[in-house]
């Protein structure tokens, strides 16, 4: 991730890879700013001599021989007066493409906004860094031959902004919660050999120099615990089964904390129901929802937020062996309700239900919130932009629609119901972990997971199985993983969430 600077003017560089980036809304006028008016000449003449139409996310490269930077990347941002902080945010990452693409050293991004657009000066600045900061981030630690002409060059970004010393301000939380963002990524892109549950585990350690209280949970304390439906999904793997509890206390003294669950399948094969080879390495991002947990509990301690929070992952791997649960095994879960396993390809669910009992049990929390690369049928519903909640608590989900409004991380609510639940009714055990048909796939995991919530438990469950990574490049994201969730819960849990 690229660090910045806030300065009120334009850098001095000479370079010759360095370049100006802005702002400019459809009606092709150039933003009223200071810095901009020695270029205002050049500038207005491409834009009224180009097909560049300013709509949103547009770009335009221009050179110029006679000035200093020679570069300008003119981005577009569509209708002044539909402009929302979010597209503020994501203009800044467009600029920060841009300036990849053009493989400049050095980069100044004007932060005036043109006429009609709704916008504080050093909120808006600040904004732009934080998209330009999203956008810059890339998981290339294991290229070793990357040629020179592909590695990208950009050293420097300035935002240019009048209100410089406030934006510089503002941009520290912002910051923060972009590395925690960076940080999810990270654990979401590692490959399964890299990252299993140990070496989860101890990525989860080094939070506790935040202040956050990490405890890992072994195999033989999962046992006593009476965990067994989480270490059958784990039994046919050598590497060891793990549950990693997180306790951040920023809020009130005693007030209950809110708990965040998270399905940290380090890969999965499918185990015995084995997935086809195609695809299946994937696979390795099947812990994106521990990521999200790890991550935002990293956001909030740096953020020093007045909440209390605890977060539990369960850590596996789903391999099939000499050792695997097979279809048609009894487990017992914690809770004490047997689960008769019909395919060891939905082993998130047996492993969530078991950290869901566990995590109310030990902290009786105000509300719990679940995140799981559940099911591909998510993606078959919702596509790969919106995530599914489902929940027992209406109040719990309008506070994360509010926060989902603000953050653009997007949730659509499904339902659940007894003509559903009864679909995972078992012949021979209290439940079975998949229903005999493909109808309502999400849902009837989600009522699966249900089982081992209390009523008086406000609980949510996202199901991020389409939203944790992405094929394509978007404003704010490279291709590959998203640290989807981060943002949200962050934004929920300082701002949004009324603690009961
Ligand atoms: N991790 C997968 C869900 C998944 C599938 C995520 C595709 C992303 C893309 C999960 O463990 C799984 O295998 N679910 C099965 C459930 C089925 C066996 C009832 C699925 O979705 O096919
Ligand atoms: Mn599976
Ligand atoms: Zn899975």
């Amino acid at each position: 991730m690229i660090s910045l600077s806030f300065a009120p003017a334009l850098s001095k560089s000479k370079a010759a890879a360095s370049g100006i980036a802005l702002f400019v809304a459809d009606d092709k006028r150039l933003p009223a700013s200071d810095v901009l008016a020695p270029h205002a000449r050049f500038l207005n003449h491409a834009l009224a001599n180009s097909g560049f139409t300013g709509k949103k996310g547009e770009t335009l490269s221009l050179v110029n021989p006679e000035s200093s930077p020679t570069y300008y990347l003119v981005i577009g941002l569509g209708a002044a007066r539909s402009v929302k902080e979010i597209h503020i945010e994501e203009a800044g990452g467009h600029a920060l493409a841009a300036a990849l693409a053009a493989k400049l050293a050095g980069l100044d991004i004007v932060a005036a906004l043109p006429k009609g657009v709704r916008a504080e000066a050093a909120d808006a600045a600040a904004r732009i860094g934080f998209g330009a900061q999203l956008r810059s981030y890339r998981f290339d630690k294991y290229k070793t031959k990357e040629k020179e002409e592909d590695k990208p060059k950009l050293a420097r970004v300035a935002i240019v902004t009048p209100a410089s010393a406030k934006a510089q301000k503002l941009a520290e939380k912002f910051t923060v919660l972009a590395e925690s963002i960076a940080f999810t990524r990270d654990l979401v892109s590692e490959p399964a050999n890299v990252l299993y549950p140990e070496s989860f585990a101890a990525e989860c350690r080094k939070l506790s120099k935040l202040g956050v209280k990490v405890e890992v949970l072994g195999v033989a304390e999962l046992k006593k615990l009476g965990m067994h439906m989480l270490l059958g999904v784990g039994q046919g793997s050598v590497k060891d089964s793990q549950v990693v509890v997180m306790q951040y206390y920023g809020g009130r003294k005693g007030a209950k904390p809110v708990a965040l669950v998270g399905k940290g399948v380090c890969f999965d094969t499918g185990g015995i129901s084995i997935k086809p080879a195609n695809g299946m390495e994937e696979m390795k991002f099947d812990m994106g929802g521990a990521a999200t947990v790890t991550g935002t509990i990293r956001a909030l301690a740096a953020r020093h937020a007045k909440v209390n929070v605890i977060g539990v992952i369960g850590l596996v791997e789903n391999m099939p062996d000499g050792n695997a649960q097979r279809p048609g095994d009894v487990v017992t879960s914690m809770s004490g309700q047997t689960v008769e396993v019909l395919n060891t390809d939905a082993e998130g669910r047996l492993v969530l239900g078991d950290c869901l009992w566990y995590a109310v049990e030990r902290f009786q929390p105000q509300c719990i919130v679940d995140l799981a690369t559940l099911t591909g049928a998510i993606l078959v519903a919702l596509g790969s932009t919106t995530a599914g909640l489902f929940s027992n608590n209406d109040k719990l989900c309008a506070e994360l629609n509010r926060a989902s409004a603000h953050t653009q991380e997007k949730i659509w609510r499904l339902p659940m119901g007894p003509e559903f639940d009864e679909m995972i009714n078992s012949d021979i055990a209290d439940i079975q972990n998949i229903s005999n048909g493909r109808e309502a796939g999400s849902i009837t995991a989600a009522q699966f997971l249900q089982r081992f919530i209390k009523d008086e438990t406000p609980w949510a469950h996202l199901d991020i199985a389409g939203t944790a990574w992405t094929k394509k490049a978007t404003a704010l994201t490279p291709k590959g993983a998203v640290g989807w969730g981060v943002r949200l819960l962050t934004e929920w849990l300082e701002n949004d969430h009324k603690a009961a």
